[in-house]
């Protein structure tokens, strides 16, 4: 009789080892995405609506335009352990106020600087414009935000947001 227990013992590690990064079905990443609710959020619904296929790994918080969202929501949401944070309103030259996603562009410009100048990766955060009619754009920013923030595994810059979320922080 064969004996596979050498087989089955480095299955297991490998299962394990493989556990412990992101983008595999035990461990996803997390990312909260503010969406305008005028169009970004429409489009998302849209996305929902035609049945198009896009990964699991957004939670949407609906706001009244992309100049709402103040950079200090996005930190928080990486303090907390989130993997990667999405920030998506109407087209430059669409805001629904007319000039607030100008501001947004701005804002998050110089935040994105303050991340990379403090060592936090890039890819751990993203901007886009999404109208309420793209629903097919909306579903590949989603595939593509997902894969830049798995591309660096999980967020370890606050381990104390980790504590709580059975992945560790080593
Ligand atoms: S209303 Fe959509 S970005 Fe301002």
């Amino acid at each position: 009789m064969k004996d596979t227990s050498s087989v089955e013992m480095k299955n297991t590690t490998s299962t394990e080892e493989k556990g412990s990064e992101l983008g595999t079905p035990k461990e996803k990443a997390k990312i909260a995405a503010f969406l305008c609710k005028w169009c970004s959020y429409a489009g998302a619904d849209l996305a929902g609506g035609s049945r198009r296929k896009y990964p699991p790994n957004i939670r949407i918080i609906r706001t009244p335009c992309s100049a709402r969202i103040n950079p200090l929501f996005v930190w928080k949401c990486l303090e907390e352990g989130l993997d990667g944070v999405l920030v998506s309103g109407c087209h430059p030259g669409e805001c629904h106020y007319t000039e607030g996603n100008y501001h947004t562009r701005r804002t998050f410009a110089v935040f994105r600087k303050l991340l990379e100048y403090i060592g936090i990766e890039p890819e751990r955060f993203h901007m886009s414009w999404v109208s309420a009619a793209e629903g097919d754009k909306w579903a590949e920013v989603v595939k593509q935000v997902v894969k830049a923030v798995e591309s660096v595994g999980p967020n370890r810059y606050f381990p104390k947001g980790n504590e709580n979320d059975g992945r560790g922080t080593s």
